[in-house]
Order: structure tokens, then sequence, then C-alpha cells
């Protein structure tokens, strides 16, 4: 997640994860090699071509190897309904990379969404119009107060002097997929109004935009007493329209715009091109109007694929957007003004009272403050889900340019409706231990879209580029995806929580979605147990480390998903990762828990690794340190590194004077103990340790240590004790998982020790007073921070506590929820 996080590492590239990766394909992939190569060898045996042989096995095996990348899981799909057969769940809110904008589960949706901007304020070239979430907007708030995932959502934003207030209430109907309506509110803040001018105006402009793929039209309605609307067609809305209604405050002007957008990713830019100045009169100001219909000299096409309305009012201003379908035939009122009002309130109160059912937060003693923050932490989860369609860039070995994935829809929440607006695989399992509480059919919708992404190798993507959107938001060079790395195989946590919570409860609709995941879950399993395999017995390694550089500090472990934690300061074959070796161990239980439930005979494969896993002794042969005792990582290490600048040559020009790594020590393998932080304590995170284990103890006494990683904010990534404590990674990267605090790692370490706190052992009473200190800590330190800036941040700063990083970050850092609900079980 991350600003480095997106980006390919250079390690993928390098020969040296090439060879490695040709050499331990999976051992699925050696037998069909090997199947084909028999095959093929008799026959050409029999013709007795022995000389064409050796040559033609290459390329048909290199063919065959070629296509495997994108090529999809040979199993029936984990999602087989979709689109218009689940209408609670057809339109929704899932573009969270706009302010605001509704569309639809369908491949070629509709999209409708939300501009605006203030005339006496509008700055050259557009500048200040808003569309999408641009942290560079500065808003000073944004985000869901509340949202259900389904059927309605109520979202405030602060731009400058100006408070913003949308929503939007859906209504089933018809046959296809209902119908909803958007408010739109726009007022000065209170304490601003006595410095703002009586005459301040705000033009909003709501749109309907189709992709290139959409089969249908829109088109304006235009008629001299309404505002112009939006009406249109499509294979799945069939007909529809949509109608402006002014709520309160004064209409100045209306204009519309009808036009061919080179593509969704330019709608702006669309409207900016088409802006025009206005006088009706010599005596009142010009105004600034869409531009009408506008025909692109370059486009042949004269069928509009963007429509959009203006309404340039007063303030205070409310507009309400009503979508009617055709196919609704006998509504009893329109879901417009007081009858909108009605329907939003009634939303508001259920929701209200499904938030206290689903978390207790009022029974626990919570604030006003601190459940209203809860519940906007929640809603920003569940209200920046979005629905992707498109296709993945994605390389192997064997491919000699990036391929195109098949094209799939995804259906996932996201990091950060600014930043990091599209799905990541290890971030989305920690979402789901959020999303399956409020709603677990939400949450096997979810994981099934996502292991529908599976190739035959039994890889996913990491990070998921999918549709213009989606690319328009991603430098060039970040978009390919290798198929030989990984990333922490988090969703096995969600499953574990949804086996637990649910056992009782698997309907037979819930364990044939677990049926079809299961097969997709094995391959998964078997890729990180074949690919990602370490150099001993039980050891496992992240692929995509770099060992060539020396521009880098410590070449990161992007695929760890904790970037720049210092890991073996040279990258090597021979070096085994503990936090790997945990997320195995959760990975095969789980598994065995779930064959278990299914009844399936695999149970005792995946049974048997688990224990083998689980046993603290291997674990402790591999990576406990007598030394430091702690546990660490293995391999070819030094501390004595350091970044310094190259001395200019004289009368040289263009010199590169970046700064490189000098190392004054030589390395040697070893295990990497100096170094303690987030990696180390893993076994105690992922509950590997026995209760009864001294090492437990240990890491209890260690965490606690205000010197070490325990803070008054939560549990600082790396401590302040460790060679790379806040160190630049490159004179331009600079730290990220070197002492910030993560609340995704600060969740697992306080539901580790809520459960240590109820395992019988010697260190029951320090975890649970640890328990109680640590989550209070967060809880405490990330209301503070919301309250303070408007947001929700990617990390926070361990001295301080202030967020740092991207905002709003409502992914991982919303498990904030889980802890004040306790919900870990
Ligand atoms: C995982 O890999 C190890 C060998 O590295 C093997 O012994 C074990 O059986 C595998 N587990 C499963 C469930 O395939
Ligand atoms: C660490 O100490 C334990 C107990 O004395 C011993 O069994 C183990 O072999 C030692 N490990 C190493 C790597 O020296």
């Amino acid at each position: 997640m991350a600003r480095q996080r997106k980006s390919v590492p250079e390690g993928s590239k390098d020969t040296k994860s090439r060879n490695s990766s040709s050499s331990n394909g999976s051992s699925i992939q050696n037998t069909k090699i090997a199947q084909q190569q028999s095959s093929i060898f008799s026959y050409w045996k029999q013709l007795a071509f022995v000389a064409v042989l050796g040559v033609t096995v290459v390329f048909g095996v290199m063919g065959y190897l070629q296509t495997r990348v994108n090529t999809p899981f040979d199993e029936k799909r984990v999602v087989i309904d979709s689109g218009l057969k689940v209408p609670e769940q057809f339109w929704g809110s899932y573009r969270p990379g706009v302010y605001f904008g509704l569309k639809t589960r369908d491949p070629q949706s509709l999209v409708t969404g939300l501009m605006w901007y203030f005339p006496n304020r509008l700055g050259p070239g557009g500048d200040g119009i808003r569309h999408w979430c641009e942290q560079g907007d500065n808003l000073d708030k944004y985000g869901w107060l509340q949202h259900d995932g389904s059927n309605f959502g109520i979202q405030e934003l602060q731009d400058g002097p100006f408070k913003l207030t949308t929503s939007f209430v859906k209504r089933l109907g018809g046959q296809n997929g209902g119908e909803w309506t958007a408010r739109i509110s726009v007022d000065i803040l209170p304490k601003y109004k006595s410095l703002i001018s009586k005459d301040e105006q705000v033009s909003l402009i709501w749109y309907a935009a189709m992709d290139s793929e959409t089969e249908g039209f829109i088109a304006p309605t235009n008629s001299n007493t309404d505002i112009t609307g939006i009406r249109g067609e499509t294979s799945t809305l069939g007909e529809f329209k949509m109608t402006m209604f002014p709520q309160q405050g004064k209409v100045d002007h209306e204009s519309f715009l009808s036009t061919s957008a080179p593509g969704l990713n330019l709608l702006k830019e669309t409207v900016i091109w088409s802006l025009r100045l206005a006088q009706d009169n010599p005596k009142v100001p010009r105004k600034i109007v869409l531009g009408g219909q506008i025909y692109p000299a370059e486009t042949e096409n004269k069928n509009p694929n963007l429509v959009a309305t203006q309404i340039t009012a007063k303030l205070p201003f409310t507009l309400d957007v009503v979508f009617e379908s055709k196919s609704v035939v006998n509504r009893n009122d329109k879901l417009v003004g007081d009858s909108y009002t009605k329907a939003l309130n009634w939303h508001k109160t259920r929701f209200n009272q499904r938030f206290e059912d689903t978390f207790a937060l009022k029974h626990k003693g919570f604030t006003e403050n601190q459940i209203r923050f809860a519940q906007a932490a929640l809603s920003n989860m569940v209200g920046g889900i979005g629905y992707f369609y498109g296709s993945s860039l994605v390389q192997s070995f064997y491919t000699e340019e990036p391929v195109r994935y098949w094209k799939s829809p995804l259906y996932t929440a996201v990091p950060s409706r600014s930043f990091f607006p599209r799905g990541f695989l290890w971030d989305e399992g920690f979402h789901g231990l959020l999303i399956s509480q409020w709603d677990v059919d939400m949450e096997l919708d979810i994981m099934g879209h996502w292991f529908d992404l599976i190739n035959v190798e039994g890889w996913i993507p990491r990070e998921q580029i999918l549709g213009v959107e989606a690319v328009a938001k991603v430098p060039q060079e970040f978009i390919v995806q290798w198929n030989t790395n990984a990333n922490p195989p988090t969703f096995f946590l969600t499953l574990q929580y949804i086996l637990n919570k649910y056992e009782q409860d698997l309907t037979n609709e819930r364990l044939a979605h677990l049926e079809r995941l299961y097969p997709r879950l094995q391959a998964w399993f078997q890729w990180f147990n074949t690919t990602q395999k370490g150099p001993l017995a039980g050891s496992y390694r992240w692929r995509g480390r770099d060992p060539l550089t020396n521009r880098e500090l410590n070449p990161k472990t992007l695929t760890s998903g904790l970037d720049d934690f210092p890991r073996a300061s040279h990258p090597s074959d021979l070096e085994r990762h503990i936090d790997l070796y945990c997320w195995m161990a959760v990975a095969a239980n789980t598994l065995a828990k779930l064959a278990y439930i299914l009844g399936r005979d695999s149970y005792s494969k995946y049974q048997q690794t688990a224990e083998y896993l689980m046993d603290n002794h291997l674990m402790d042969s591999l990576h406990w340190s007598n030394y430091s005792n702690r546990y660490a990582d293995y391999g070819l290490h030094t501390d004595a590194v350091k970044l310094v600048r190259p001395k200019p040559l004289p009368r040289q020009q263009n010199q590169n004077l970046e700064m490189t790594r000098k190392v004054l020590k030589q390395p040697e393998f070893r295990l990497v103990d100096s170094i303690f932080g987030y990696v180390n304590i893993f076994p105690f995170l992922l509950q590997i340790l026995e209760p009864t284990s001294p090492k437990l103890g240990k890491i209890l006494t260690d965490i606690r240590d205000p010197n070490l990683m325990w803070s008054n904010y939560g549990l600082r990534s790396l401590s302040k004790t460790s060679p790379l404590y806040m160190a630049k990674n490159t004179e331009h990267d600079p730290p990220y998982w070197r002492g910030q605090i993560w609340v995704n790692i600060n969740f697992l370490a306080t539901k580790a020790l809520w459960h240590y706190g109820h395992s019988e052992g010697p260190y029951q009473d320090q975890a649970n007073r640890l328990y109680q200190e640590l989550r209070m800590n967060i809880i405490n330190n990330v209301v503070e921070q919301y309250e303070k800036t408007g947001y929700i941040w990617e990390q926070y700063n361990d001295k301080t506590g202030e967020g740092s990083g991207c905002r709003p970050f409502t992914g991982w850092t919303a498990l904030t929820v889980v802890l004040m609900s306790e919900g870990f079980e």
C-alpha cells in the first residue's frame, strides 16, 4: 500500500529470481511438463525424426509455459450469481476513486457521478473542479458517515469554507436492478458564514457516461420547463431517466453537455474543455456554462458517451437526482424531497440499530464521538467497495513481454480512495476481518471474486489494476505483475475467522460457496508451498528481492507486504523468512479446518503440514536466536552499511551522484537478530507460539519496552534500537516500515494478546494487562487523530501519534472498529 508498495520490485526482473522460479516450478507444473514431454517424445520416436526432437520439444514446452501465466484455473468459478441476478447489490457507490458516483455490478456499466466547483474560486485550466479523490485537492475532510454497503450511504465533505453532504438511497423494483435517488447539499460552514459573501455560488455537475463497450445510448432530455436531465437505455438497465430536482436555494442558471469523451478516465478533462463563458446582458457578470452539444471533430461517432447537467445556484443549495427505470410500473411515490428525506432517515435509524447489534459499542461504554468514528470507519470500508472490470498485465519468466490476463470483474474493498483506489491482495484479507462481521455473505462474495482471478499455476496477481479509471491512477512502469511474486496470504485469516464464527451457521448456500472456493484455495496453498519454499525443510523464502542493487540501504521485500522492513542485507537464495513461515502455518491450519468441515480426504494432508509447522521445535531450529533471545530471519547479513555520495570527478558533466550503499564489513550467513520489529514477533502475532513457551514471555516483555517497540500510540514497526530505525532506504525513499505504527499489525498483536489472555499458561495475566493497554492506546490515538485532522490515516508517528502516509486510509486502519468491539473470534 504504498508509495513504495505499488512499484514492481526490480528484483522480480533480475536473473536470479527468474532462475529460481524456473528451477523450483511447482510440482504440478513439473509433472504436466513431464507428461507433455513424454507424449511428444513417443510420437516423434515412432516417426523416427530423432534429430528434430530436441528443438521441437523445447519449443513445444516453451509455448506451453508461456501460456500458463494467463490461463485461468480450470474449475467451476466461485461467483455464479452477479449482475442483475443480485438486484440488492446491483447499484452501488462502486467507484471509490471519485468523491461521489454510482455504477452497477456489470462489466460495461453506465457510470454516474458528481463534479463541483465554486465559480468565484475557479482557477485557470479548471483548477478547483472536484471529481476524483485527490490528495492535492486538500479537502479538510471527506468520507462516508454511514453506509451499509447495499442500500444507502451518507457522506460529508469539507472543501475550504464549504460543506457538502452527499447521500443516496436505493429502492428495489422492476427487472433492471431498481432505482435510486442521490442528494447533494452544499452550504457554508457555520464558522465561515460571516466571512463569505451572500452571493457565493456553487456549480454542481451531474453526469452519466458510458464505456466504449457499453451497449446502449445516453442523451440529454431537453425541455424548456425542466432542468436538463439524462435519459438512455442499456442492455442491462433497459430504459431509464435521471431527473434533477432542486430542493432548496435559488438556481441562477443551468447548462448541459452532450459529447463524446475519449474515455472514462478523461471525464473531467472533457468537461473542462467544454466550459464556456456566457453573458446574457452587459449588466450582469459573465457566467461559466457547459458547452451544450459538441461533436469532437476527430470522432465519427455522434452518439454521446458523456451527458452532464450543470446547475449553478446560490448557497445553501440542495439538489435531488432521481434515477428511474422504465421497468418499475407501480411506483407509489417519487423518491424525492420529503419522501427521500423520510427514506434516508429510516435507513439511518436502521443502520444505528444494526451497528449496535453487530459491534455493541454503546453497550461497551464508548462515547458518542467514538461511536461516530467507528461508524465512519466501517462505512468507509463497505462504502469504499468498488466494482472493477478489466485485465491485468502480467509477466512470467517464459513470456518475452507482459501479456494480458483474462478480462474479469473484481468486487473488492480498497485501501485508500485517494491513493490506492483498487484491489490489493494482502490488504483485502485484513479488510475481510471487518467486512465479514458486518455482512459475511458480502465478504464471501468478495473472496469469490478474488479467487476467480487465480491462474492455472495457483497464483493471484497481488495488485489489481482493472479498467481505465484504475489504470489512470498508476504510473505505467508499475502496472505489470510478476507471477514469481507472492503477498501474504491474509485471506486465510479471514477464512479462519469466518469458519470459527459461522461454523454453526453455514447455510447450504455458504457451504456451496466454500465448496467452490476449496480447490482454488488448495491451488493457492500449493503455489506458496512450492514457489516460496526455502532452502531448508520447512522453511520459506519471499521471492522478489534484488540481490544486485547498490542503491538501497537494505533491498526491499515488497512481496512480504512490509516493503522496507530490514531483512538480510544481501539477498540470497539461502535466506529464510520467519513471517512467511508463520503465514504458511496459518494457511495450512485453516485449510485443514475447511477440509474437515467439507469432509474432504485432503484434510489429513493439510493437518499434517499444519502440525509440522505449528511444531515450535521446528520453528525454533530455523529461526530462534540464542544470542538475542528472539526469532529472526536468516540470511547473508551485515549491519555495517551506509549510504554515501560518490565524489564528483573533476571536469566531467552529467555524473550520477546519487548516493549508493557502502558495505563496511563483509556480510556473513547468520540469523538477522540485530533487528527487532514486526517481523520478529510473527510467531506471537499469528499465534503459532505455545501459550506455555517461555519465548512468549520474552516477546511480551520485549514489546512492552518503550525503548524497543512500545509507544503510547501502538507498537512501532521497528524498535528504536535497531540499526535501520527510521532510516531512509535511498536518499529519495523515506522510511515506511521502519518505526511507523501500522494498525494492521497492531490489530494482530492485540488479537494475539486477547488469545493468550484466554489461554492457560504462565503468561496469561501479562497478556491480559498488555491487551487492555495496547487496545486502548490504538483506539484513543486513531480516534483522536480522526477528530483532529478529519481523516483516518495509513500509519501513525511513533513519537507524536500523528497520522502520516496517505489519507483517507480506511482500509485496514478501520480494523480499529474490531478492536473496539473485541470481535476476534
Ligand atoms: C508443503 O511442502 C512440503 C515440502 O516442502 C511437503 O512436505 C508438504 O506435504 C506440503 N504440504 C502440502 C499440504 O502440500
Ligand atoms: C539454542 O539453545 C538450545 C537450548 O540450549 C539448543 O538446543 C539449540 O541447539 C541452540 N541453538 C543454536 C542455533 O545454537
